[in-house]
C-alpha cells in the first residue's frame, strides 16, 4: 500500500489498482482527497501492470460530498472538475465501490467512473439543494443521462437519497452486492477486463434524455408540482434549470451552465444561511460540560404519563423508533380516547400510503395503555404529560419517585412550570429533566431538553441521545419561563397585538410573516391552536387582551368553531379576512383613544422580529441557551422560521447589530416604551461591531 496523500492510499490487487480514500468522519472531498485521487489515477494510469482502477473508501461511508467547510474560501487545486475529467477520461476502466452514503460530490465522483458497484445497504443522493446549492460537479448533467429526467429531477430537487435496490432498477449502479464492497468492485473490474467491456462514459449517453428535449412543458409541470414546498428557496429553481440544460445542450455547454447556476447559488444569502444551519444543527448536539462520551442510559422501555394531546404524540415517537412504551392515565375513558386518536393518526398516514396497515398494527402493538401505575416500574425513561398545574405535577412526580427504577430518567413535558420545583417533589432531582416536545408531538422535530439545576450528566446525555433516537432535534436549554422558544414567541405576540390596535389588520400582519417565509402568521396560528385556551388562562389570572377577549366572547375560538381572527369555509383551513373582526379591532382602538394609522410592512416585520432577537440576547446572557446557533435551531425546527434565513440570531447578524439596535431605539423614542430597550448583550455587541455568532 502506498500513501498518495494524507488521505488517499494506492494498493494493487492483481491487475486492479485500488485507490482508498480515508478522510474521517465522512470522507468529504477536502483538497488533499482531490489531490490524492488525481495523483492516484495518474500513477495507476501510468502503470502498465494495472488494467483497471477501483475507487473505494475506508470507514463508515463512501465520499459524502464536497468539504462544506471549504465553501467561501479561495478555491484550492485540483478542482473537483479536474479530478472528474481525469477519471472519466482514463483509458483504463474505473469502478466505484460504494458503501454507506454516496452523496453530493461523492455521487458525482461515481458518475464520472465507468461503472458502479454498490453495497445493498448503500444510499445514493444529491443533497446539495438542502444547502441552498445544486450539484456543481456534473451531477445535474450526468444523473439525468443515467436515471432519466423525471427521476433526476425528483432526486436533485428533493435532495433525498435512494437505496441500492432503487439505484439498481434505475441503472445508477451496475451491480448490488451483499458482500464486502471493495472485493465485489475488484471482481467486477476483473470481469470488465476479461470481457473487454467498453469504457462507459455517462457524458456520451443520450437515450434517457432525448425524450424531454425541446419540451419545456415537462419542466414547467415539475416546477408547478413542487411550488408549495419550495416557496422562498432559491436553489430548487436553479436545479431545474440545470437539468433542463442537460437535456437541451451538448454536455460541455450543459456543464458550463451548471457552473453558472452553481456559482449564483454559492454566493446567495439563502445558501449561506443553509450552510450555516447545517453546522448549527450538528453543534446543538455538543454540550460543553457533558462530553460526547458521557454514558447515556440505554432506553429499552419507555412510559408516558397522560394520554392527552401531547402524551399520545410522545408515545407515537417511541413506537415509531421501535421502543415499547406504556401510557398511564387516570381514567379508562381518557385512555381509550387518547389511544383512539393515536390509532386514527396512524391510519390517516396509512391512507396516504406512507405506512402499511401491518406497520400500523406493529406500532400500535408497541403502545400499551393502562391505569395501573405499577406499569412504570420497568421503564428506563418516564415522560410526564399531565395537566399543566404544579400541584398535579408534584403529586405525579412524588408517585413516580416511589415506583420508578433507581436509574430511570424522569422527564416532564411542562411548557411553563419550573422544572426545579417539579424535581424537588422527588428524592432524586438528579434524574429529573424537562423534555419539552412541540405540538403535534409526533410531527414537530424540535425537542427542548430543559436542564434542571440538579440534572445529572447521565440524565442530560440520555435525554439528548434518546431524543435523536426518536428522530427529534434535541437542543439543551435552561430553566426559565417559556424556555427559549415560547419566551421569544411571547415578544412577537405582544407586538402583534399592539400592531392591530395601532392600525394594521390580522391578515396584513400574517401576510408580512408568510412573505418572510413562515408557514403562517400569529393570528392564523392562534386560530389553529384555539383561542379559548388563552382566554381561559387570562380569565383565571384576571388578565385582559381586549381584542382576543371580544372575539372569544362571540364564541369565535378559531378553526374549530369556523371563525376566530379569520373566518373559515366548511372543510377548508384557509383563513379569510372578516369584516366583523375588523370592526371589533377598530372599536377597541377607538375605545382606547388610539388614532389608527397605516403601518408599512417593513415596520411590521421589524416590530415583530426585533424584539425576538432582543429576547434571544437576554436568553444568551442568562445562559439559558448554550450558544446563539442553538436559538436558531429551535426557531427553525419548532416554529417554522425559514431555514434560508438561518434563524433569528443569524438573521440579526446579517442585518448588522448596530442597525438593529438603532431601530429599536427609534421605536423606544416613538412609543416611550421601555419594551424597546436593547438588551445589554445586544448593545455591547453592537458597540463592538460584532455579531451574535462571531467567535
Ligand atoms: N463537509 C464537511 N464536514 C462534513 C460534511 C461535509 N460534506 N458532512 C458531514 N460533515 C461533518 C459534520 O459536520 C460532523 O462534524 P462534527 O462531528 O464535528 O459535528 C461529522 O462530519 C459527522 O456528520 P454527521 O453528524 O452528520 O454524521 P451522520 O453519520 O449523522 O451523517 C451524513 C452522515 C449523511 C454524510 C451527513 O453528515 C450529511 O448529510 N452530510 C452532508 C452531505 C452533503 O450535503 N453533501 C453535499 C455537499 S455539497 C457538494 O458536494 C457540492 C458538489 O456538488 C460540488
Ligand atoms: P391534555 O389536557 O390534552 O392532556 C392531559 C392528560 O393528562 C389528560 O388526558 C388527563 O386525563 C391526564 N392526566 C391528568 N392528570 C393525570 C394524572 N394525575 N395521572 C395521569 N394522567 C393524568 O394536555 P396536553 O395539551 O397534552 O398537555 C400536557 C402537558 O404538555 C402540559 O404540561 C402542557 O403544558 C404540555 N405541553 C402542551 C403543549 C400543547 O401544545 N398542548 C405543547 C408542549 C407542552
Amino acid at each position: 500500500m502506498t500513501a498518495i496523500s494524507q488521505s488517499v492510499d494506492l494498493d494493487r490487487r492483481g491487475a486492479v489498482a485500488v485507490l482508498t480514500v480515508n478522510n474521517p468522519p465522512v470522507n468529504a472531498l477536502s483538497q488533499h482527497v482531490r489531490q490524492g485521487l488525481h495523483e492516484g489515477i495518474t500513477q495507476a494510469s501510468a502503470d502498465a501492470a494495472v488494467k483497471a482502477i477501483v475507487i473505494t473508501c475506508a470507514g463508515r461511508t463512501f465520499i459524502a460530498g464536497a468539504d462544506i467547510t471549504e465553501f467561501g474560501k479561495p478555491p484550492a487545486d485540483p478542482s473537483l472538475h479536474t479530478v472528474l475529467d481525469l477519471i472519466e477520461g482514463s483509458s483504463k476502466p474505473v469502478v466505484a465501490a460504494i458503501h454507506g452514503t454516496a452523496l453530493g460530490g461523492g455521487l458525482e465522483v461515481t458518475l464520472a467512473c465507468h461503472y458502479r458497484v454498490g453495497a445493498k445497504s448503500a444510499r445514493f443522493g444529491l443533497p446539495e439543494v438542502k444547502l441552498g446549492l445544486l450539484p456543481g460537479a456534473g451531477g445535474t448533467q450526468r444523473l439525468p443521462r443515467v436515471v432519466g429526467v423525471p427521476k433526476a429531477l425528483q432526486m436533485i430537487v428533493s435532495g433525498d437519497p435512494i437505496g441500492a435496490p432503487d439505484a439498481l432498477t434505475f441503472g445508477l449502479i451496475d451491480e448490488m452486492t451483499d458482500g464486502e464492497h471493495t472485493a465485489a468492485a475488484v471482481a467486477f473490474a476483473e470481469k470488465v477486463i476479461a470481457e473487454k467491456r467498453p469504457l462507459r462514459k455517462i457524458r456520451d449517453l443520450a437515450d434517457k434524455i432525448g425524450e424531454a428535449r425541446g419540451k419545456p412543458e415537462i419542466f414547467a409541470e415539475f416546477r408547478k408540482s413542487v411550488a408549495r414546498q419550495t416557496r422562498g428557496f432559491r436553489a430548487p429553481g436553479n436545479c431545474i434549470k440545470a437539468v433542463e440544460a442537460a437535456v437541451n445542450l451538448p454536455f460541455a455547454e450543459g456543464l458550463k451552465r451548471e457552473r453558472e447556476l452553481f456559482t449564483e447559488l454559492l454566493n446567495s444569502p439563502e445558501s449561506k444561511a443553509q450552510r450555516y444551519f447545517f453546522f448549527a444543527e450538528r453543534e446543538a448536539a455538543k454540550i460543553p460540560d457533558v462530553p460526547g462520551d458521557t454514558p447515556a442510559k440505554d432506553i429499552r422501555k419507555a412510559a408516558v404519563i397522560g394520554a392527552g394531546t401531547m402524551g399520545g404524540g410522545i408515545a407515537m415517537n417511541f413506537a415509531n423508533a421501535g421502543i415499547p412504551v406504556t401510557v398511564v392515565e387516570v381514567a379508562p375513558d381518557a385512555l381509550d380516547r387518547g389511544l383512539g386518536i393515536v390509532r386514527k393518526n396512524y391510519e390517516a398516514t396509512a391512507s396516504r400510503g406512507r405506512l402499511t396497515m401491518a406497520d400500523v398494527e406493529k406500532r400500535m402493538g408497541l403502545i400499551t395503555g393502562t391505569t395501573d401505575w405499577n406499569a412504570v416500574k420497568d421503564a428506563d425513561i418516564i415522560i410526564e404529560a399531565v395537566f399543566e398545574e404544579m400541584p398535579i405535577k408534584k403529586e405525579v412526580f412524588a408517585k413516580l419517585d416511589g415506583l420508578a427504577k433507581p436509574d430511570a430518567v424522569i422527564a416532564t413535558n411542562t411548557s411553563t412550570l419550573d422544572v426545579n420545583e417539579i424535581a424537588s417533589a422527588t428524592k432524586r432531582p438528579e434524574s429529573v429533566i424537562g423534555m419539552h416536545f412541540f405540538s403535534p408531538a409526533n410531527v414537530m422535530r424540535l425537542l427542548e431538553n430543559v436542564r434542571g439545576a440538579k440534572s445529572s450528566k447521565t440524565t442530560i446525555a440520555t435525554a439528548m441521545t434518546v431524543g435523536r433516537k426518536i428522530a427529534k432535534v434535541p437542543v439543551l436549554v435552561g430553566v426559565c419561563y417559556g424556555f427559549v422558544g415560547n419566551r421569544m414567541l411571547h415578544q412577537r405576540g405582544t407586538q402583534a397585538e399592539k400592531l392591530i390596535l395601532e392600525g394594521a389588520l390580522p391578515h396584513q400582519v400574517d401576510r408580512v410573516l408568510t412573505d418572510f417565509g413562515f408557514p403562517m402568521g400569529p393570528f392564523a396560528m392562534g386560530d389553529l391552536a384555539g383561542l379559548d385556551v388563552g382566554w381561559r388562562i387570562r380569565k383565571g389570572r384576571g388578565v385582559k387582551s381586549p381584542v382576543a377577549d371580544r372575539i372569544c366572547e362571540l364564541g369565535r375560538f378559531g378553526q374549530k368553531t369556523g371563525a376566530g381572527y379569520f373566518r373559515y369555509e366548511q372543510g377548508d383551513r384557509t383563513p379569510i379576512p372578516d369584516t366583523d373582526v375588523e370592526k371589533i379591532i377598530v372599536d377597541v382602538s377607538t375605545s382606547m383613544g388610539i388614532t389608527r394609522r397605516p403601518i408599512a410592512d417593513e415596520e411590521i416585520l421589524q416590530r415583530l422580529l426585533y424584539p425576538m432577537v432582543n429576547e434571544g440576547a437576554r436568553i444568551l446572557e442568562e445562559k439559558i441557551a448554550i450558544r446563539a446557533s442553538d436559538i436558531d435551531v429551535i426557531w427553525v425546527y419548532g416554529y417554522g422560521w425559514p431555514v434560508y434565513r438561518g434563524g433569528p440570531m443569524f438573521w440579526a447578524d446579517q442585518i448588522g447589530l448596530p442597525a438593529l439596535r438603532d431601530r429599536m431605539l427609534e421605536f423606544k423614542k416613538q412609543s416611550g416604551d421601555d419594551f424597546w430597550a436593547p438588551a445589554p448583550l445586544l448593545a455591547r455587541l453592537a458597540d463592538a461591531g460584532k455579531g451574535f455568532l462571531d467567535k
